[in-house]
């Protein structure tokens, strides 16, 4: 265990000035029961956990304690026929993590490579890009519940997987800290090129039956081409998720803007939103020193020096603009703390 000097930075890829009261890393299962069961002050503070801090945006300080999962290790637990289990722990780069598979020959994660982020935060967030989720390809999510120390494993159908949402968000948010994630993978490289965008630059590329290793290169080299490098630009991603209207809603939209973006979803359509953001004349805008990336309207930026109160300001305004011009209401994927 690290517990860090209060006044520590909570590491955030929007790079905000975020602290908290006490931050503390973990290294292995055993070190947080430990902590748990020795530091029962942890639980009368308030808890955030932390991975990358990939989809947060911190507008204050913290006044409670920060628990980061910092536990290593990727392993093949079971193999039947194709088929294959593996476990990987929670603080895991997940980018590292769907390489490794690539190299061991392990398939089904490859159109998830490049996404920031760390293992244990894929199933909160259910991770998403180029057609496939985190829930895809995870078989099950082994938590340590932090009011009772007591190890809990949730299955697929447990984890309530939705559209960037888990039950880690709702009825289970800040009672679990997951410490690792076991994956369905296969021995065979089924590739998964139902994204038009994948299709077109593998065509680009010459590369109709690409490698592993080339769908991988090619997915991330498409990946950073509309989105800002995390060393580069902070960023939470994607800050809005898509808006799903009804068939009605949707039709009546597509009337008033003919050419507007949208895919069918089982319950009506699923719009683009930074094709709203867009069309509602913000992409490359700024707003004190939070801005809307050039790209892809649907990120948010920090210019330079941001704070939270900054970008949450200009997603206040981008959210009533578009609600004023297309009756659609956003909402953040990232989490405002
Ligand atoms: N579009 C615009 N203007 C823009 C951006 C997008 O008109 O500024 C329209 C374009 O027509 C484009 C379409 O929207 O073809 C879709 O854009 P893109 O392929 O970039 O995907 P997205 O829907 O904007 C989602 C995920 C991303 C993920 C990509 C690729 C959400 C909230 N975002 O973005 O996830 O990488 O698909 O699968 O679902 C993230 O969650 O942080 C993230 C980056």
């Amino acid at each position: 265990m690290k517990e860090c000097q209060p006044g520590h930075r909570v590491p955030n890829t929007f790079g905000l000035p975020a602290t908290a009261d006490r931050y503390i890393e973990i290294h292995d299962v055993d070190e947080l029961h430990d902590i748990l069961n020795s530091q029962f002050s942890i639980l009368n503070s308030q808890l955030l956990i932390v991975g990358a801090g990939s989809n947060m945006v911190f507008t204050r300080h913290f006044p409670g304690t920060v628990l980061h999962m910092a536990n290593r290790g990727i392993r093949l637990v079971k193999e039947h026929g194709d088929d294959l289990l593996v476990e990987a722990a929670a603080g895991e780069v997940w980018d590292d993590f769907v390489r490794h598979c690539i190299a061991q020959g392990w398939h089904g994660a490859e159109n998830l490579v490049a996404i920031p982020g760390t293992v244990g935060a894929a199933p909160v967030q259910n991770v998403g890009a180029y057609g496939i989720e985190a829930k895809d390809i995870i078989h099950e999510v082994h938590t340590v519940e932090l009011a009772t120390g007591h190890e809990h494993t949730f299955s697929n159908a447990e984890c309530h997987f939705g559209y960037r949402d888990s039950i880690f968000k709702h009825e289970a948010a800040g009672q679990f800290i997951v410490t690792s994630v076991v994956f369905r993978l296969s021995r065979t490289f089924a590739p998964n090129l139902g994204y038009r965008a994948i299709a077109e630059a593998l065509t680009a590329a010459g590369l109709p039956s690409p490698t592993p290793v080339q769908l991988a290169d090619t997915i991330a080299a498409l990946r950073w081409s509309k989105l800002p490098r995390p060393e580069e630009t902070g960023s939470a991603g994607s800050f809005f998720k898509n808006p799903v209207v009804t068939t009605e809603q949707y039709e009546t939209l597509r009337a008033q803007h003919p050419d507007i973006v949208a895919f069918p979803v089982a319950d009506g359509y699923k719009l683009a939103a930074g094709w709203l953001i867009e069309h509602a004349g913000w992409k490359g805008r700024s707003l004190g020193r939070a801005g809307v990336y050039e790209k892809q309207a649907l990120v948010l930026v920090n210019r330079g020096g941001c704070s939270g109160d900054e970008v949450v300001a200009l997603s206040d305004a981008i959210i009533a603009d578009v609600r004023a011009k297309y009756g659609v209401t956003l909402t953040p994927e990232a989490i405002i703390i």
